[in-house]
């Protein structure tokens, strides 16, 4: 399965054969092209970073690390192969042949998800096109557009599935999505967390850590599909994914480190004397994990969503590892522990399973936060300081679900509007806070190994290569 980078849309689908499918995205190409100019990383042509390129789709094997010009990336389409006789995972179709067709009475929803999920990818491309201005290494500068490019490259897989699949309106889909801009007031992308700024680099870290893991689990139960195409792509996605994360998890664990020590150096946990020593204290992480922790969690939807369960009874759309859970995999009669808010209580509720499937879903990508955090918290620990990090409740600062309508302590407590004005500055990164932050990063550092004051050098680089290797070259 190995692919061909010379051709002018590197794949492993037999574009060539298909002579309409390729000329229609040969068509597209170019506004791709056109948008990573316009919105995509700023100020980096004629650089050459250090970075892996899908060569084939093996589980062993399938990147190639070198120096590319990023606008020469060869984003392509790359799909996991097909399995033999494959069966429907899930819902009411479940047990038939996975479908290599869009079933037609399923086309509008196949094509809304495919849209969703579509979207978000060149969004988080256009929320972090400025973040190389202000790189704290070349180590992290490359790892920045080792996920920009990949993003660009899933953007890619949704138009191809838009393209090959669903004639005129996929290909309308697919012009919309180089439309619509992330924050844009008149076509903004279509989920809030990605019309959010990133304007820093804590917020990338805190962004791939909390909102690409959205992309996991969303990727996961898309990964399940019936319909074929789909989830072979979709796993294909998940391998690249999973270095965004990644990113995001030793990016926020090496500003956590760096705070650490610099608080063991002057021997205080005193906030205003870390910033003083130019790292960012650990309540001021809190609040951005509770920023970015809240509207992910939002990404998930409504607690209980009839169009959820109408995904998964027609086997669209999955749940986390579906083959590893021990039901009937249609869930026609189960039921599954929601949280719901009764007057200014919330309790726990049991709800029909079918109904729940959301919130199973972020109940699996809460548990998988929760992990990374006792990992940061390890980093603390080991430094014998006694802060931890913790997750706010789902309930906090939401805009969607039955918690939008109240106002929600980081411990889950109801408050009234009042407290809640009076005290989110606690909670939430403040206007203060954010110029902090943004004013500690406001130069590059360029120099092969070197890292900013407030974050902690990585404890190896990037497929093998030492710390110090020139990840980046400026041309
Ligand atoms: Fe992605
Ligand atoms: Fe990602």
């Amino acid at each position: 399965m190995s692919i061909d980078l010379q051709a002018s849309i590197p794949n492993n689908v037999n574009l060539a054969e298909d002579r309409r499918l390729q000329r229609a995205l040969e068509a597209w190409q170019p506004n791709y092209l056109k948008w990573w100019q316009d919105l995509g990383p700023e100020g980096t042509p004629g650089y050459d970073v250090y970075l892996r390129t899908a060569i084939s789709v093996d589980a062993r094997g399938w990147a190639n690390f070198g120096y590319v010009k990023m606008p020469e990336y060869r984003w392509g389409i790359f799909l996991n192969p097909a399995q033999e006789s494959r069966v429907i995972p899930f819902g009411e179709h479940r047990g038939q042949p996975a479908w290599q067709e869009v079933p037609g009475e399923y086309r509008s929803s196949l094509r809304r998800l495919i849209v969703t999920q579509g979207d978000t990818e060149p969004a988080s491309v256009e929320q972090q096109r400025r973040l190389g201005l202000t790189c704290p290494s070349l180590y992290d500068l490359r790892n920045l557009f080792q996920v920009n490019v990949e993003e660009g490259r899933h953007l890619w897989a949704m138009v191809y599935l838009l393209h090959a699949y669903f004639g005129r309106d996929g290909r309308e889909e697919a012009e919309a999505m180089l439309e619509r801009h992330s924050g844009d007031a008149e076509k903004p992308r279509i989920l809030g967390a990605f019309n959010e700024k990133t304007p820093d680099w804590l917020s990338f870290f805190m962004f791939t850590f909390f909102t690409d893991r959205d992309g996991k689990y969303q990727l996961a139960s898309l990964a399940e599909s019936g319909f074929d195409p789909l989830a072979r792509t979709c796993q294909f996605m998940l391998t690249e994914e999973a270095h965004h994360m990644f990113v995001g998890e030793t990016g926020v664990g090496r500003i956590v480190q760096r705070s650490c020590e610099v608080m063991n150096e002057l021997g205080t946990d005193d906030p205003a004397k870390v910033r003083a020593a130019g790292a960012i204290d650990l309540p001021t992480l809190q609040k951005y994990v509770n920023f970015h922790f809240s509207v992910s969690v939002d990404l998930f939807g409504q607690e209980t969503s009839t169009n959820a369960a109408n995904y998964f009874t027609q086997g669209l759309k999955g749940r986390f590892q579906e083959a590893k859970l021990d039901d009937n995999h249609t869930l026609t009669d189960g039921t599954y522990p929601v949280h719901m808010l009764h007057g200014d209580r919330i309790e726990l509720e049991q709800q029909s399973a079918l109904l729940a499937i959301n919130e199973r879903l972020r109940n699996d990508y809460i548990d998988d936060c929760q992990r990374g955090v006792d990992r940061w918290n390890k980093i603390v620990e080991k430094a014998g300081i006694g802060f931890r990090l913790r997750l706010p409740h789902r309930a906090f600062n939401r805009r969607i679900g039955a918690f939008s309508e109240v106002r929600a302590t980081p411990e889950g407590r109801i408050v009234s509007d009042g407290d809640w004005t009076h005290r989110s500055a606690e909670w939430l990164p403040t206007a203060e806070d954010r110029a902090f932050v943004g004013a500690l990063m406001t130069k590059p550092v360029h120099e092969p190994g070197k890292m900013a004051a407030w974050i902690a050098p990585p404890a190896r680089g990037i497929n093998g290569q030492p710390v110090e290797f020139e990840y980046v070259r400026f041309g």
